[in-house]
């Protein structure tokens, strides 16, 4: 492809980064032709006149080759992306829920139109995770991918962990900086790390999995005491992904938990809107890929790797992809964990299979045991907003 016109659907923080990258480095030879929005009564930094709140205004233009698909709403970039496939223009994506709810079927329709679906900036934002598990590892064994891959909880835990912030206080400078999604729901309760879980997942191992299926608990029930105990223990807590494999099943265990991780491990050094994931192979055991995984202009730089591998023609294949078999899900055993808990309504030490420590306050209780998988991923546990889950490593 010589000439590279964008069709931008979202001017928001990472739109407008975009927008302001290709217009300093005219050398890129990527234009930005028009911008739909869907709210014009707001100010814009560009040109009115490239704005519109027309889709069509994209779509129908055969000028225009590439669509860089920059919004929020999953369902509206869904109907997007399939129209502009269907009008042979490539696409540029960042939106994880939609990629990890649709991933197999827009890789066929990116097939079937003879057009490349490129998506680096929906995971780990500057890190190039998706191409190297897609390129490199190709040949590999691998048999886990597992660390922090959303910025805004990295954050949040940082600052509550390091400074004694306030979650409050945390989450609203993670939104100020413009890590957190529109709705942070997404990102707090580990929903955004799931979806970045499941398109690794696929990329890794060549198994899709559905979100829901992803043992997964947020980081919103963690309290002060729970931060004061894993400084009493040399640990720190972070939300850790973490997707593996059994070789000789093909089964895979996905879950995005609180993690207490050690301070000398390399994950504990990942701090703020850094995002670190370890890659565990059989041949090189294991790698660290590492770098900013929110904010305007670290997922602006992925969005524009991927704008400039369009001028070669590249496409993720998928190659280690097993036809139409899912990732089978194999989360039993038992797993040690810590539960915090106010309120001795909330005792758990019932569904304990073994338990280590028991600390009573009169504010403040926790249980640090061994618990069965599957009495953890009952709702009345993973679910409870009164419990503090965190997993131990
Ligand atoms: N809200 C996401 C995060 C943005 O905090 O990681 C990048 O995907």
């Amino acid at each position: 492809m010589k000439k590279i016109n964008i069709g931008l659907f979202g001017f928001g923080v990472v739109g407008e980064g975009i927008y302001k990258v290709l217009e300093e480095k005219p050398q890129l030879n990527a234009t930005i032709k028009r911008i739909v929005i869907k709210d014009s009564s707001k100010t814009r930094n560009a040109p009115s006149a490239l704005f519109s709140t027309n889709a069509d205004d994209i779509l129908n233009d055969d000028e225009i080759n590439v669509v860089l698909e920059l919004i929020s709403d999953a369902d509206a970039a869904h109907d997007i992306i399939k129209k502009a496939f269907n009008k042979r223009k490539h696409v540029v994506s960042a939106n994880k829920k939609l990629i990890a709810a649709h991933h197999k079927e827009l890789l066929d329709l990116q097939e079937q139109n003879k057009v490349s679906f490129l998506y680096e900036a929906s995971v780990c934002g500057s890190v190039p995770i998706i191409r190297n598990l897609e390129e490199y590892f190709d040949n590999d064994l691998l048999n886990y991918v597992s660390g922090i891959v959303n910025g805004t909880t990295n954050y949040i835990l940082t600052k509550m962990a390091n400074e004694n912030e306030s979650y409050q206080d945390a989450l609203k400078a993670a939104q100020e900086n413009g890590f957190a999604e529109v709705d942070p729901t997404a990102d707090v309760e580990g929903y955004d790390a799931a979806s970045k879980l499941a398109i690794i997942t696929l990329h890794a191992f060549g198994k899709k999995i559905e979100v829901q299926d992803v043992i997964r608990k947020g980081i919103t029930s963690l309290k002060m005491e729970d931060f004061k105990y894993a400084k009493e223990k040399d640990y720190t807590i972070k939300l850790i992904a973490n997707s593996k494999i059994n070789h000789q099943t093909g089964e895979i265990t996905s879950t995005v938990l609180p993690t207490f991780v050690e301070l000398n491990k390399t994950i504990a050094l990942v701090n703020n809107e850094y995002n670190g994931v370890l890659i565990g192979s059989s041949l090189s055991d294991e790698q660290f890929l590492y770098g900013k995984g929110a904010g305007r202009f670290p997922t602006s730089s992925a969005v524009l790797s991927d704008i400039s591998a369009l001028k070669y023609d590249y496409k993720y294949s998928i190659r280690k992809y097993e036809n139409e078999k899912k990732g089978v899900f194999n989360e039993t055993g038992k797993r040690r964990v810590y539960i915090g808990f106010e309120s001795q309504a909330d005792d758990v030490s019932s569904f304990f299979e073994e338990i280590e420590e028991r600390y009573q306050s009169k504010n403040y209780n926790h249980i640090v045991g061994v618990i069965d998988i599957e009495k953890l991923k009952q709702k009345e546990i993973i679910e409870n907003t009164n419990l503090s889950i965190i997993a131990f490593e």
